[in-house]
């Protein structure tokens, strides 16, 4: 079928056109977008540093309608709103394990373009075109495996528009918090960087009862943000020392740090903050590291504890229902961070994104 797709022949560009979609293959669906959100991912795919196959359709936070059930699907129907997700092979042994954040074919089905198969659905007069995460979301229709797909439980198309991140960034944050640290009530958290994933880890130490929780950006209408979902304490880096202050507020250190700035200076930071028995977490994608940290004595020394983890940890079918039901309850106010922007306009979602004017951008199909 015919459908209209943002898509990149050349590194940094972009550009709304007529692209060809297959009907979906054996376990996959054809999803009808209803919105996408954008996430710095894709624009690092999109400027090559991650080399994904061009051309390519990228996006991969989608949400949208199934319209179309391949041979062998049984979990979904014709109707049924859903989430778009990260690929896994469900296969491997860390899919096996119920892990599949973690599985053996993360980087090829993430970023070479193709699906579970080997094979792509999108093409060009005759040029195959690769889509992004399995998803290739920024297009009209896309076609999904039905294991990286979840059904929503809302109400509206409208509704479902809000819970883009919910397959990527906000699962990211929320899911370091909740599946990872796993605070203790009433205990205390610093965030570094508030976008969109730190944004959701301040959400998520909420969620899980943190006493708490100190958000640490350079953005004052960040830090404001933040405090408006829950954070209890905002730390301006630029103008003091983060480390210092968050030692002060918590009287000797927070018991758990999450990295989520991008920024590798900060994952020491968020380790310099913690006290005895501390956990800090990097969930950011960083550049090469500037600084080499002498982990023995931070770890040894203060019986600490340093992880990383991708997509929150999460096993979408059981986390992201989960996330769907605090955002449904009120306590995932994740529309505080979001503005629409109309297909044609995505190049101004990707500017605002790049410049932070907006935290989370989603397109409207
Ligand atoms: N692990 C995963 O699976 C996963 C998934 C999605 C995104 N990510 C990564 O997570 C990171 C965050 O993503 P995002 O969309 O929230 O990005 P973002 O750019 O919106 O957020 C980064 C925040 O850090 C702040 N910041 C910059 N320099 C700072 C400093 N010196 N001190 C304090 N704060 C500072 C910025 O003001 C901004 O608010 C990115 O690196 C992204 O690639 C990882
Ligand atoms: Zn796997
Ligand atoms: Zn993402």
């Amino acid at each position: 079928m015919k459908i209209k797709a943002a898509i990149t022949h050349e590194k940094g560009t972009m550009s709304l056109e007529e692209l060809e979609l297959a009907p979906p293959q054996k376990g996959q669906v054809l999803v009808k977008m209803v919105a996408c959100g954008v996430c710095h991912t894709d624009e690092a795919g999109i400027n090559q540093l991650i080399p994904v196959a061009l051309p390519a359709v990228f996006g991969h936070e989608g949400v949208g309608v199934v319209e179309e059930l391949g041979p062998g699907v049984t979990s979904l129907k014709k109707g049924d709103r859903i989430i778009m997700t990260f690929p896994s092979c469900g296969v491997c042994d860390y899919c096996a394990e119920g892990h599949p954040y973690a599985c053996d074919n993360i980087n090829t089905l993430f970023f070479n373009g193709s699906y579970l198969d080997g094979t792509k659905r999108l093409s060009q007069n005759g040029t195959a075109v690769s889509s992004f995460f399995g998803q290739g979301a920024f297009a009209t229709y896309a076609v999904a495996d039905e294991r990286n797909v979840v059904k929503a439980d809302v109400a509206s198309d409208d509704e479902l528009a809000y819970l883009c991140s919910l397959g990527c960034g906000v699962q990211t944050g929320v899911g370091a918090v909740l599946n990872r640290l796993r605070p203790k009530k009433g205990s205390s958290i610093a965030v570094f960087g508030c976008g969109g994933v730190g944004m959701s880890a301040v959400m998520g130490a909420a969620i899980a009862g943190c006493g708490t929780i100190i958000a640490v950006d350079v953005a004052p209408s960040r830090l404001e943000t933040a405090k408006s979902l829950g954070a209890t304490h905002a730390v301006n880096g630029r103008e003091c020392d983060a480390v210092e202050e968050i030692r002060k507020i918590t009287k000797g250190g927070a018991q758990y740090s999450v990295e989520s700035s991008g920024v590798p200076a900060l994952t020491l930071q968020a380790l310099n903050s913690l006290r005895r028995n501390g956990a800090a977490i990097v969930v950011s994608v960083t550049g090469p590291a500037e600084v080499s940290i002498a982990l023995e004595p931070m770890l040894m020394n203060k019986s600490a504890t340093l992880y990383g983890l991708t997509e929150g940890g999460s096993n979408p079918p059981i986390f992201i229902p989960e996330l769907v039901k605090y955002y449904r309850e009120g306590r995932l106010p994740i529309d505080k961070l979001v503005k629409f922007y109309k297909f044609e306009d995505i190049k101004r979602a990707f500017e605002d994104s790049h410049s932070g004017a907006t935290i989370k951008p989603i397109l409207r199909f």
